[in-house]
This record gives C-alpha cells, sequence and structure tokens, in this order.
C-alpha cells in the first residue's frame, strides 16, 4: 500500500476505505463511496465556517501562522515591503512574476491610465446622504462599474479579464476619494498622472486650492508600505467570497462589490475602524486593566487581536509597528499609541490571551497610523479595499483559469423537519398551541 494514504475504517459496516493523501489532503469527494448501502448518498465531511477545508489550490500567497510566516508568490513580505512599490507587488500578485523594468513601466502606465472614472460615478454618489458610511458608498460605486462595461461579463476572455484588473486597480482609489470627498462635502478631485499610485490618492483626497498636490514623501512611502501589507492574505472571508461570486462567473465589478462587502464586517477588514472605536472607549492607559477584564468576562473582543490563521504572531503587525514609528516622526506621534502599546503589553502577558494564542493582527496598529495621516476612521475599511483589490483579482484569475473549479456550491447538513402535513391558516393556532 502506498505510504501516502489515509485508511479509514467505516464502523457501520466494517469496511475499510483507502484514500489517497495529496499536499497533505484527502479529497472530500473521496468520501462519498463510504456509504452503508445503496440508498446512502455517501459520507461528507461538516466544517462550518471551513476550519480544516482547504477550497482551492493557490500558488498565490502561503501563510505559516505557527511560525509567522507570510510570502506573495515565494518572497517574504518582508523583503516586499522594504523593497518594492505596491504597483511592483500588485503586478508579482496578478501575473505571477515580479516585473522586469519595461514590465513594470507597461503595467504603471495602464494603470494610471484607467484611474479616471465615468462622470456619472459622481451623479451616483451625490445620491448618498453626507453622512453616508464609506464603505457602503464604496461597495456600491464598485458595483456600479459594472454597468458602464458590459463586456466585463465575458470572464472566460483572458484579454477581457486583463483590461477590467487595470480598470478596477487603477479605479479603485479614485472611488475610495470619491466616497470620502463627498462625506466632507468637497469637490472632487481628479486623477493627477504625475504622481505615484499612493501620492496620485493622497491628491485626490486632501488637495485643496494648490495647483499641484505635493504628498509628504514618508507618508507617500508608509501608505504605500501598508498597502502592500494589505495586498493579499491567501483564503481570508473576502478572498473566499471573491472566489465563490466569481465561480458563477459573475463579472468582476459586481464579485469585487462582493468581496469588499465581506472586508466590511468588524471580524474582518472592519476591525480597523474597531479598533480606533475601542481605543476611544477606554480613553486612557489607566483604563486597560479595567477594560482586559470586561473582555475576559466575555462582554466584548479585543479588537485587532486574535487570527484564524496566525497563533504565533501576525508578521505584517511588526512590519506597521516599525512604519507607525517612521509616520509618527513626521506627523507627531498619536495618542492613542499609549493605550494600544498598554493593551498588548498586558494582554501579551495575560493567560486568558497567551493560552488562546491571541497577538495583535494587521488591523491593530493600521488605524492608529491611518489616523495620524489625517484619515477618519470610517475609511480605514476602504483603505484596506485599494490594495485587497490586487489580491482579489490574482484569486479571481487563478479561479477561473484553474480547470478544477466549477460553481462553488456547499453541502448542508439539513436538520430541520422532514415533510410535514400542510395546516391551512386558520387553523395554525391550535398546531403552535399544540408544539
Ligand atoms: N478578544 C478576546 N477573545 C478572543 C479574541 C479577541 N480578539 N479572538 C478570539 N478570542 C477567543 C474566542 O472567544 C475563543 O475563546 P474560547 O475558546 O474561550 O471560546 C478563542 O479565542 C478562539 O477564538 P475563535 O473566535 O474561535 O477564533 P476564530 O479563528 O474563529 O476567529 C477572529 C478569528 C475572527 C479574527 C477573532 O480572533 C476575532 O474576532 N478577533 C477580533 C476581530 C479582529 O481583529 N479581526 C481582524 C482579523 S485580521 C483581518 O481580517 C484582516
Amino acid at each position: 500500500m502506498a505510504n501516502n494514504t489515509l485508511t479509514v475504517t467505516d464502523n457501520r459496516t466494517g469496511t475499510s476505505y483507502t484514500l489517497p493523501i495529496e499536499h497533505g489532503t484527502i479529497r472530500t469527494m473521496d468520501l462519498r463511496q463510504i456509504k452503508t448501502g445503496p440508498e446512502d448518498f455517501g459520507l461528507m465531511g461538516y466544517d462550518p465556517a471551513f476550519t480544516n477545508t482547504a477550497s482551492c489550490r493557490s500558488s498565490v500567497t502561503y501563510i505559516d501562522g505557527d511560525r509567522g510566516i507570510l510570502r506573495y508568490r515565494g518572497y517574504p513580505i518582508e523583503v516586499l515591503a522594504e523593497h518594492c512599490s505596491f504597483l511592483e507587488v500588485a503586478y508579482l500578485l496578478v501575473w505571477g512574476e515580479l516585473p522586469t523594468q519595461a514590465q513594470m513601466n507597461d503595467w504603471v502606465y495602464q494603470i494610471t491610465h484607467h484611474t479616471m472614472v465615468h462622470e456619472t460615478v459622481k451623479k451616483l454618489l451625490e445620491g448618498f446622504r453626507y453622512n453616508a458610511h464609506p464603505m457602503g458608498m464604496f461597495v456600491s460605486t464598485v458595483a456600479a462599474l459594472s454597468t458602464l462595461y458590459p463586456e466585463a461579463k465575458h470572464v472566460e476572455d483572458a484579454e477581457i479579464r486583463k483590461h477590467q484588473m487595470f480598470r478596477l486597480i487603477g479605479k479603485v482609489p479614485t472611488i475610495a476619494a470619491y466616497c470620502y470627498r463627498h462625506s466632507k462635502g468637497y469637490p472632487y478631485v481628479y486623477p493627477d498622472n504625475d504622481l505615484s499610485y499612493t501620492g496620485n490618492f493622497m491628491n485626490m483626497l486632501w488637495r485643496m486650492m494648490e495647483p499641484k498636490y505635493v504628498a509628504n514623501p514618508v507618508l507617500e512611502r508608509a501608505l504605500d508600505i501598508l498597502f502592500i501589507l494589505h495586498a493579499d492574505h491567501e483564503q481570508n472571508c473576502s478572498a473566499n467570497a471573491m472566489r465563490s461570486v466569481g465561480s458563477a462567473l459573475t463579472d468582476p465589478y459586481l464579485t469585487t462589490a462582493a468581496a469588499a462587502s465581506a472586508l466590511a464586517g468588524p471580524l474582518h477588514g472592519g476591525a480597523n475602524e474597531a479598533v480606533l472605536r475601542m481605543l476611544d472607549e477606554i480613553g486612557s492607559k489607566q483604563n486597560v486593566p479595567a477594560y482586559i477584564k470586561r473582555i475576559k468576562e466575555g462582554h466584548s473582543k479585543l479588537m485587532g487581536f486574535g487570527h484564524r490563521v496566525y497563533k504565533n504572531y501576525d508578521p505584517r503587525a511588526k512590519i506597521i509597528k516599525w512604519t507607525a514609528e517612521r509616520v509618527f516622526e513626521a506627523t507627531g506621534r498619536n495618542t492613542k499609541l499609549d493605550i494600544a502599546l498598554e493593551l498588548e503589553r498586558i494582554a501579551l502577558e495575560d493567560e486568558y490571551f497567551v493560552k488562546r494564542k491571541l497577538y495583535p493582527n494587521v488591523d491593530f496598529y493600521s488605524g492608529i497610523i491611518y489616523q495620524a495621516m489625517g484619515f477618519l476612521p470610517e475609511m480605514f475599511t476602504v483603505m484596506f479595499a485599494i490594495p485587497r483589490t490586487a489580491g482579489w483579482l490574482a484569486q479571481w484569475n487563478e479561479m477561473l483559469t484553474d480547470p478544477e473549479q466549477k460553481i462553488a456550491r456547499p453541502r448542508q447538513v439539513y436538520t430541520g423537519e422532514q415533510e410535514r402535513a400542510f395546516v391551512p391558516l386558520e387553523k395554525r393556532g391550535a398546531v403552535a398551541t399544540a408544539r
């Protein structure tokens, strides 16, 4: 018998089965042959929240959560954060290799020349109330791009896919900036093709009457690093949404909007905003022990702590801390930092957090930096969605070109009623009482 197999015995029947093991996994479809009789559907795997199920083969991002390793296409995140620009990393994620100079020039040209959005987008944004959450506006506007590019539905065409990727990576900063300007009541600022990806984003956010916006180079680079750190994270909740929705061959605008919707939740990308709200609630360093006590009593979670995959430390959190110091040299120290450091210090010593392997994740410090740079907390998750669009598209493109993938359609364990006799409306009160 080959070594790379698993033998299981079904104690209901006494039958043994040998299943192949590949890449440390068995195919759950191989369980289907395990039956108690011809009428039996066959064994399935039950894995709520996919805690131990691989849904795809992927060569985009590698994480070793126990050792705190994160690599995009084989390159350690620390190396990419130190040496690359965000657009270089976006190219790497989408196309699998770091670009040559010529490829990079073309990529930057294409992205830069797809930053403008149709004028109707401004009208669409006008429809939102002044206090609409930017993430809701962002999701809706990305979805609305679907109406402007009907050819995008031909997702099986590689050239069409490529074009939509230029558009999406190019336009998400513009949409994000327009959402911000709308909530402030400021006029929209058109993209400036002379500027870098992040420099242009800052221009569209913050330019007022000056003829040419010049970003602080320290902040521009810090934002670029933060974008690199947020660009992909393998099969997280939003990437899974991207793949799942995209598997129906939905166009990439609607699919990206679905992924961004998943990101908006406070347990995922929305955590960065929640961290800031939590730090506001704590108020000062002295209140940290009482807050930790409340968390241990189960009243709430320590936002920005814990991760499904990282059980040692989140390597992105380390780089973010380093970046925070550079940013604070330029902006002055965010007073929230002291509360965050105290929370981290106490939590890392506390048995509750140690036992559960809860460490600061990428969102614990990112909000503090963003706030110091001048971003409003409502914008934090939108800031996350901009670079993550590159990762979503890399995952989407990989899914669509994977011959093993089909429409994503999980099974369920049905726990409801078996067939019941229908009771007419006028007689139901009695039935309900009886139950
Ligand atoms: N604060 C307090 N306790 C926590 C926290 C936290 N932040 N995170 C997990 N726990 C506890 C759980 O209550 C549970 O305790 P129990 O064993 O006594 O029941 C245990 O640790 C295991 O946690 P799970 O919720 O089972 O872990 P899971 O992998 O499902 O969740 C998640 C991971 C969602 C990130 C969780 O840690 C969390 O809610 N963190 C706070 C929100 C957050 O920061 N999200 C951002 C994640 S990074 C990202 O998406 C970009």
